[in-house]
């Protein structure tokens, strides 16, 4: 049902295939428990990420109402923004990112490296903000400020979560519930990063309905379970609105919020040693903003006996260029 309505939205094409799903043979040895990656790192546009996901129907909608500029806000060292820039130098639009500065850093690195040095190679305008607590109405008075200077501004919310972005993590999650169906596996959970909420939203909607047994653990990463739980909950209705189905019996919104210490953009020892771990182990990039704290979750829930029996998938959302930004804290 969801499949069938999902084919009726305007999608650019930019991901040419499934991600990978596959094992982490060191780690899961390691651990005594198998551990399976959803390779969403892997996105073939600058560096990777999630957000090409929820671009490729947002920038759909961009071209179809013929603009000219995609404007968008974030963190100095946001994955989406560095994402949503590169699109639209690949599409031969503007793009203008309103950025603040989450934890007020002055470190040189957070403020000109990692993903904040690819915004300059995108040509990205940026504009830095005290704050971004009025983010819509902040990007919507820039769009007005914009148009009144011949633009067609298109407006990408944080993090791409709108309805419409979040089209990209249902379609994600029926591609999830293929890979795994093929596998013949019976997995536990997937686990992931809950932030901006797009891509919790639609993949816990499509995997309600495609795969209703397996449970959808977001981890988040600036919020309270109390203060994540809305936020999740209200864009799969809107996301299911959109679609034109019912929410399935089966949707369950299910946070953990004891790993996202101290704030957001911070991270924690736990955090820490989560990149170290499977950095050493696998070979593997996690990021110290959202991925890290995700992988540190699966760890001690693991430790803990949070999980059914089972292998676990970890949803690997990207990230990793903010590590060049955030050397400080490994040394
Ligand atoms: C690397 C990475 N993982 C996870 C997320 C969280 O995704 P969402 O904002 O859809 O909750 C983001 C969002 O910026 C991200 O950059």
């Amino acid at each position: 049902m969801i499949k069938q309505q999902l084919e009726r939205f305007n999608r650019l094409e930019l991901l040419g295939g499934a991600t990978a799903l596959e094992k982490l043979e060191r780690l899961s040895a390691w651990l005594g428990r198998d551990i399976y990656v959803k390779r969403d790192d892997t996105t073939p546009l600058a560096m990777g990420g999630n957000k090409l996901r929820k671009l490729e129907y947002l920038a759909a909608d961009a071209i179809a109402q013929g603009a000219d500029t995609l404007i968008t806000a974030g963190a100095i060292q946001s994955n989406h923004v560095r994402q949503t820039a590169a699109l639209a130098a690949k599409l031969g639009l503007g793009c203008v990112a309103l950025l603040e500065n989450p934890t007020g850093t002055e470190d040189p690195n957070y403020l000109a490296n990692g993903n904040r040095l690819l915004l300059e190679l995108f040509d990205a305008k940026v504009e830095l903000v005290e704050n971004l607590d009025n983010a819509d109405a902040q990007l919507a008075a820039l769009a007005d400020r914009l148009r009144s200077n011949g633009k067609k501004p298109y407006l990408v919310p944080i993090g791409g979560s709108n309805a419409l972005g979040a089209l990209g993590y249902v379609r994600a999650g029926l591609e999830l519930a293929a890979q795994i169906e093929d596998s013949a596996i019976e997995f536990a959970a997937v686990v992931l990063a809950s932030g901006s909420a797009g891509t919790h939203s639609g993949l816990a909607l499509a995997l309600s309905e495609a795969l209703p047994q397996l449970p959808v653990i977001g981890v988040t990463v600036s919020r309270t379970e109390q203060a994540q739980l809305p936020k999740v909950q209200s864009l799969a209705e809107r996301t299911a609105e959109l679609l034109g189905v019912a929410i399935p019996e089966a949707f369950k919104v299910t946070l953990w919020d004891e790993y996202f210490g101290p704030r957001y953009g911070e991270p924690n020892a736990g955090t820490l040693s989560a990149i170290k771990l499977l950095a050493s182990q696998e070979g593997l990039l996690l990021d110290p903003v959202y991925t890290g704290k995700a992988m540190a979750g699966l760890l001690d829930g693991i430790g803990r006996q949070r999980f059914e029996e089972g292998p676990i998938i970890f949803l690997h959302t990207g990230g990793a260029p903010a590590l060049f930004a955030y050397d400080s804290v490994f040394n």
